[in-house]
């Protein structure tokens, strides 16, 4: 796909990080948006941020992980724009734990919007998509759908699970009028740790704190975390940047940040003890990263922390 323009682009979690700048960069790249998410708020900001491109935006309160809603999502989209060309799942959760210390309520929260919702989706759109003259599904994996660090077991599964469920589907879909896209990106500055459920314990580290923390003299809040991953990550409106590249050049496999392709390759070349290699390039990468956004792109305010239960 060559370019967006008056193109319908569905994005899943559109109220922030990625979501919110892949909305806004299709935008002004001449693409009409179905802008979807769970948070009000975030949604309404978003909507608002795009009314500067001369596109249709339309706006659906939407929790991915409810099936029927997915189901029903196609329609909506298609009485508003009448029809759909992309559709990014790219709405994503975590939460921080060992495996031990994990509630089965917080595994199957992180593992329905990140794993089920996207194949819920998938299920829903390709028949819309196969309809059209070209057309591209964009799944979100992450770096951790290719490696794996302790306290992120159910991000992992569903991750590992979404790289191996697009990779099937891209080969079934080769011959088709269909791109498929599976997305890996490293560290990027958004809201994924504010939003993420946190399950610490006295002696253990969190994952951000055993990548950079103890070096940078991390704290060990969830805010302090959380302010630490937003303002040190590749920016969201570059990453966004990468993925639509990515979709442009047809690159069914997309890696998003030099630290998710070093790490990649770290994993290539020692498959079990790949962790080791990381503190040679995270920390250097932390520090000199583009943490700046694309020039003209507005600026992200950092979501307050979820009130805990
Ligand atoms: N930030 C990173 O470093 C990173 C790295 C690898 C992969 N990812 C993946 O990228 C994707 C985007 O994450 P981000 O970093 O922009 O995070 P983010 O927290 O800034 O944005 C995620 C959005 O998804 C929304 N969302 C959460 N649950 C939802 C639900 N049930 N229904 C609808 N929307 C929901 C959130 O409200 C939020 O607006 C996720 O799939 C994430 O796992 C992020």
């Amino acid at each position: 796909m060559k370019n967006f323009t008056n193109k319908v682009a569905v994005i899943t979690g559109a109220g922030s990080g990625m979501g919110r700048y892949l909305a806004i960069l299709l935008a002004q790249a001449g693409a009409n948006i179905a802008a979807c998410e769970i948070n009000k708020t975030t949604l309404a900001e978003t909507v608002a941020m795009l009314a500067d491109y001369p596109v249709k935006a339309s706006s659906h309160i939407l929790d991915v992980a409810d099936k029927t809603a997915i189901e029903a999502l196609p329609a909506k989209v298609i009485a508003e724009h009448g029809c759909v060309d992309l559709v990014f799942n790219n709405a994503g959760v975590t939460v921080d734990s060992t495996f031990e210390d994990l509630s089965e309520s917080d595994w199957d929260w992180v593992f329905n919007i990140n794993l089920q919702a996207v194949i819920n989706s998938s299920r829903a759109f390709l028949p819309h998509l196969k309809q059209r003259p070209e057309a591209a599904l964009i799944n979100t994996s992450s770096i951790f759908g290719m490696i794996a660090l302790e306290r992120q077991s159910v991000y992992h599964t569903a991750k590992f699970a979404v790289r191996g469920f697009t990779e099937c589907l891209a080969k079934e879909m080769k011959d088709s009028t269909v791109q498929i896209h599976c997305v890996h990106p490293g560290h990027i500055g958004t809201n994924i740790v504010t939003n993420a459920r946190m399950n610490k314990s006295e002696e253990s580290a969190s994952s951000m704190e055993r990548l950079v923390g103890k070096v940078m003299g991390l704290g060990d809040s969830q805010e302090e975390l959380a302010k630490f991953f937003r303002e040190n990550g590749m920016h969201a409106s570059r990453a966004s940047e990468v993925i639509l590249n990515g979709v442009r050049k047809k690159r069914s496999r997309i890696m998003v940040g030099t630290d998710a392709k070093l790490m990649d390759l770290a994993q290539r070349l020692t498959p079990m003890h790949y962790e080791k290699l990381f503190p040679l390039f995270t920390l250097p990468l932390t520090l000199f990263r583009n943490k700046k956004p694309i020039k003209g792109m507005p600026v992200e305010e950092a979501s307050p922390l979820p009130e805990k239960a």
